[in-house]
C-alpha cells in the first residue's frame, strides 16, 4: 500500500508492505526527507527529525533566519551535492562549465498499478495485482536536471526497489558524476555491515564490521561485477544474529561497476548506499537526454538474517529470474573441463558421456577448446568455428551421438573476448578495448571486446547464434575470463570510460536477451571464472551461475555459506570433481562432494571414466538422491545452522519444504581431533509440534526438541564426512 498525505507542515508519503513500513515526506520548502525504514510502523514518523542550529551545518537560503534547518543533519530519500550535505551523497553533477552542484526539490509525485522495468537493464518484475510503483520527481530548473526515483513495492513480499531516471531539462549539456540507485539513512541505532569479499576461486567470503565514522567503501572497478566484492551489502543492529534482530538487505541488480557505502555521520546517524561505481564516471546528458541508474532490492527483516535471505531467495526464483528452467528441475550434467582441459577429441569426449549416460548422467557439457584454434588459453578466442578436425566431425555429429545415449548436450562460449591470436583480432583490431600508442594489459593472454558497440555485440552474436543452430544443444555457460582495462572506444564518439564501462554492461545484457528470446529452451548458465559475476542483475537473464571455479567441496562449504545469505541454491552451479582437488589438492570422500555439491544445481566435473566402481555406485545414488530431494532443496527454505568461518568442528545447513513436512539435515566434520567431545546440531524452521522420522534409522523426534535441543552428530572419525538425514513429518 502506498499512502498519501498532505497537510500544512507538507506532504507524508508511507509505503506499507506486510511486515515493513518505509517513510519520507516533502517539507514546505520542498526537501525530500527519509524519516523511517524498518519494522512495520503507524503513523506519521515526522516526530521523529529534529531540528537544532549546528556549527558549520549550512542551511539552504530559503530557510530564512532559521538556523535549524541543515542537509547535512537530517536524513534524506536522494541526497545531493550542492545544498549542504557534506556526507557521501547519491547524486551529484556538474554543468559545461564544470561546475558542480545542484539543489534537488520535490516536483511531484505519481502511484501506478504494476511494476516498473527499465530500459535495457534488469528489473524486479511483478503484474499489478502484485505490486505497485511510486514516482517521486525531484527537480532543480537553474541546473537543468530533473530526477525521478523510481520505488517498486512487492507488499506481500516483503520488498521494496529503487532506481533513478536523470535527464537533462535544460539547454545546455550536463555531467552526471555520480547516481546511485538508492540509499538509506537511519537516525539512530548502532549497526554493522557484512559485506561479501573474496578472490578468484574463493568467493562471496562474509565480512562483519561495525560502521564507523568516515566512510567505507565496497565497490568493484573491474568492468564486472568481481570476486572480489559482490554488489550486496546487509545492514544489521549489532544483536542481530541468523534468528533475531533488524536487518536490511541492499541488493544491486547489475553486473558491472558498482560503488557502495557506509557512514555514521558527525551525528551519530549512520547512511548507506550503492549504485553505479563514481570513480572515472561522468555521464554526459544532452537537452532531453536520461541516465538510468540500476535497480536496488531493498529488504527487512525484524527476526534475523535467515528470514531476510528468505526474502531474497523467494524473490530472486520468483521475480527476478525468467526463463522456464527457473522452476523446473535442470538435468544432472557432466562437464568435461576438469575431467580433460584443452587435451581432449573426438573420442575423448564420447569416452566420457558414455561411461556418464551409464551411471545416469543427463547432460554433457563440453567446455572451453572446441572452437577455432583453442588448444590452449593464449588463441582462439573470437573463432566461433567449431574445430572439426579435433572433434574428429561436425558439432552434430557429436550431439546426435551424445543424444542417442539419451543425454541432452551443452556447450561453453565467451563471447566478450578476444584473442591477439584469433582470425577475429586480425580483421578488426579496433574491436578490443587498448588505448592507441599504448600497449594493453592482458588478462590470460586475452583482451575484452568493446560490447558498449552494438555491431561487435551482433557481430559476436551472430557466429554463435550459428553453431547453437547446427546442432541440438540444450545448455550454454557463458563465461567471462578477465578483468577489464584500456577502456576506450574507437569510434569518432569519444567517451568517458564510465560511459563505456555502463554500456559495456548494456551490450552484455542485450546479448543475453537476444540469447534467451532466440532460444527460449535454451538453459544458460553464467560464469566468470566462476562467481566473477554472480549478482542479482546476471540472474534476470539465467537461472543459475556457476559459483566458484574452486571445486574443492570444504571451500565451497564457506563459499555456498556467503553466497547464500543473498541467493538462492536455484542460482547456484555446483559440481562434483575429482581428489585430490584440482585446486586445492584436497582429498574428500565422494559422498561429501555429493552432499556439498546439492545444495546447488548438481552436476559433475571429472572424468567419470577412471573412477572406482565403488564411487560409481555412489554417482548412481548421487543423481537419485538430487532427483528425490530436488522439490526440497530448490523450492524449499534454506537455514544456515553453523558458520562455517568460525565454527571450525563442523559445517551444518538445512532445507525445510515450505509445508515443514520434511527436512534435510547436512553436516560435514571440519577440523577433526583426537578423542573429540560429541558435537550436537540444532535444527530450525521445524513444526514445533510435529514428530519427524529420520529416514535412514526410523527414529522419530519431535520438533521442539530437534529445534530445541538437537540431535548428536554419528561418530564421524575423519575428517570431512558427511551425513545427511532426510526427516519426515509423521502424522500422530
Ligand atoms: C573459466 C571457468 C571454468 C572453465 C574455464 C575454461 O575459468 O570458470 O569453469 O570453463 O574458464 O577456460
Amino acid at each position: 500500500m502506498i499512502l498519501f498525505e498532505q497537510d500544512s507542515q507538507g506532504k507524508l508519503i508511507t509505503i506499507q508492505t506486510a511486515a515493513t513500513t518505509y517513510q519520507m515526506c516533502v517539507t514546505e520548502r520542498g526537501f525530500l526527507l527519509h524519516l523511517y525504514y524498518g519494522p512495520k510502523t503507524e503513523g506519521d514518523l515526522r516526530y521523529l527529525l529534529t531540528f537544532r542550529d549546528r556549527g558549520f551545518s549550512g542551511n539552504p537560503y530559503d530557510a530564512g533566519d532559521n538556523r535549524t534547518f541543515s542537509m547535512d543533519a537530517l536524513p534524506q530519500e536522494y541526497p545531493c551535492y550542492g545544498n549542504g550535505d557534506y556526507r557521501f551523497i547519491a547524486f551529484e553533477m556538474c554543468d559545461d562549465h564544470g561546475i558542480y552542484g545542484c539543489d534537488l526539490r520535490y516536483a511531484g509525485h505519481e502511484v501506478i498499478r504494476g511494476k516498473y522495468s527499465i530500459p535495457g537493464l534488469p528489473a524486479v518484475y511483478g503484474d499489478e495485482f502484485q505490486a505497485a510503483t511510486l514516482k517521486v520527481i525531484l527537480r532543480d530548473e537553474a541546473a537543468g536536471v530533473e530526477v525521478t526515483l523510481l520505488y517498486g513495492m512487492l507488499a506481500d513480499q516483503d520488498v521494496i526497489t529503487r532506481a533513478a531516471v536523470i535527464r537533462n531539462i535544460g539547454e545546455r549539456k550536463i555531467e552526471i558524476h555520480k547516481a546511485y540507485s538508492g540509499l538509506i539513512d537511519f537516525m539512530s541505532g548502532e549497526y554493522d555491515v557484512i559485506h561479501f569479499h573474496g578472490r578468484h576461486g574463493m568467493e562471496r567470503q562474509p565480512e562483519r564490521v561495525p560502521v564507523m565514522t568516515g566512510t567505507q567503501s565496497y565497490g568493484s572497478r573491474r568492468g564486472t561485477s568481481s570476486h572480489q566484492q559482490n554488489p550486496f551489502l546487509i545492514l544489521a543492529e549489532k544483536d542481530c544474529t541468523e534468528t533475531q534482530g533488524t536487518c536490511y538487505a541492499m541488493q544491486l541488480l547489475y553486473s558491472g561497476n558498482f560503488h557502495a557505502e557506509a557512514e555514521i555521520d558527525q551525528y551519530g546517524q549512520t547512511r548507506m548506499g550503492i549504485g553505479l561505481q563514481d570513480e572515472m564516471f561522468a555521464y554526459p546528458l544532452e537537452k532531453g537526454e536520461a541516465l538510468y541508474t540500476p535497480e536496488v532490492v531493498l529488504c527487512c527483516a525484524a527476526d534475523g538474517m535467515t528470514h531476510l535471505s528468505h526474502i531474497l531467495h523467494t524473490l530472486i526464483r520468483k521475480n527476478i529470474c525468467r526463463d522456464q528452467n527457473r522452476i523446473s528441475r535442470r538435468p544432472v550434467p557432466i562437464n568435461n573441463w576438469e575431467a580433460t582441459y584443452f587435451d581432449f577429441n573426438g573420442e575423448k569426449l564420447l569416452e566420457i558421456a558414455k561411461q556418464a549416460a551409464a551411471l545416469g548422467v543427463e547432460m554433457f557439457v563440453l567446455d572451453d577448446g572446441w572452437f577455432g584454434a583453442r588448444n590452449d588459453d593464449n588463441r582462439g578466442l573470437g573463432d566461433w568455428t567449431v574445430n572439426e578436425k579435433k572433434l574428429g566431425g561436425t558439432l552434430k555429429q557429436i550431439v546426435d551421438q551424445i543424444n542417442a545415449m539419451g543425454m541432452q548436450f551443452g556447450i561453453w562460449i565467451e563471447p566478450e573476448m578476444v584473442n591477439e591470436d584469433s582470425d577475429l583480432y586480425r580483421a578488426h583490431p579496433d574491436w578490443a578495448f587498448t588505448i592507441p600508442g599504448r600497449k594493453p594489459v592482458r588478462g590470460r593472454n586475452q583482451l575484452v571486446l568493446d560490447f558498449s558497440r552494438p555491431e561487435v555485440v551482433n557481430a559476436v552474436y551472430d557466429q554463435i547464434d550459428g553453431v547453437l543452430r547446427s546442432a541440438n544443444i540444450a545448455y550454454v555457460k557463458m563465461d567471462m575470463n578477465r578483468s577489464l582495462m584500456d577502456i576506450c572506444t574507437k569510434t569518432d564518439k569519444m567517451q568517458n570510460q564510465g560511459v563505456i564501462l555502463y554500456h559495456y554492461v548494456l551490450g552484455v545484457y542485450a546479448f543475453l536477451e537476444k540469447l534467451r528470446t532466440q532460444h527460449p529452451e535454451l538453459l544458460i548458465e553464467g560464469c566468470s571464472g566462476g562467481g566473477g559475476r554472480f549478482d542479482a542483475g546476471m540472474l534476470y537473464y539465467v537461472p543459475q551461475i556457476w559459483c566458484s571455479d574452486n571445486t574443492d567441496a570444504i571451500d565451497r562449504i564457506t563459499i555456498q555459506y556467503g553466497t547464500s545469505f543473498g541467493y538462492p541454491v536455484s542460482a547456484v552451479g555446483s559440481h562434483v570433481s575429482a581428489v585430490p582437488n584440482e585446486q586445492t589438492g584436497r582429498s574428500t570422500p565422494m559422498h561429501t562432494r555429493g552432499v556439498v555439491a546439492m545444495a546447488g544445481n548438481f552436476g559433475y566435473e571429472l572424468d567419470l571414466s577412471r573412477i572406482s566402481e565403488e564411487d560409481g555406485q555412489e554417482v548412481k545414488r548421487q543423481i537419485a538422491d538430487c532427483k528425490k530431494y530436488w522439490k526440497l532443496t530448490h523450492e524449499g527454505l534454506y537455514y544456515r545452522l553453523t558458520d562455517p568461518l568460525h565454527n571450525r568442528e563442523f559445517a551444518a545447513w538445512e532445507f525445510v519444504s515450505e509445508d515443514r513436512a520434511e527436512a534435510l539435515l547436512n553436516v560435514v566434520t571440519l577440523d577433526n581431533h583426537c578423542n573429540n567431545p560429541t558435537q550436537y546440531v540444532r535444527m530450525s524452521g521445524l513444526d514445533p509440534k510435529g514428530c519427524y522420522e529420520a529416514q535412514e534409522s526410523g527414529r522419530i523426534y519431535h520438533g521442539s526438541a530437534l529445534m530445541q535441543a538437537g540431535v548428536p552428530l554419528p561418530f564421524l572419525q575423519n575428517e570431512y564426512q558427511a551425513w545427511q538425514v532426510h526427516f519426515i513429518r509423521k502424522q500422530m
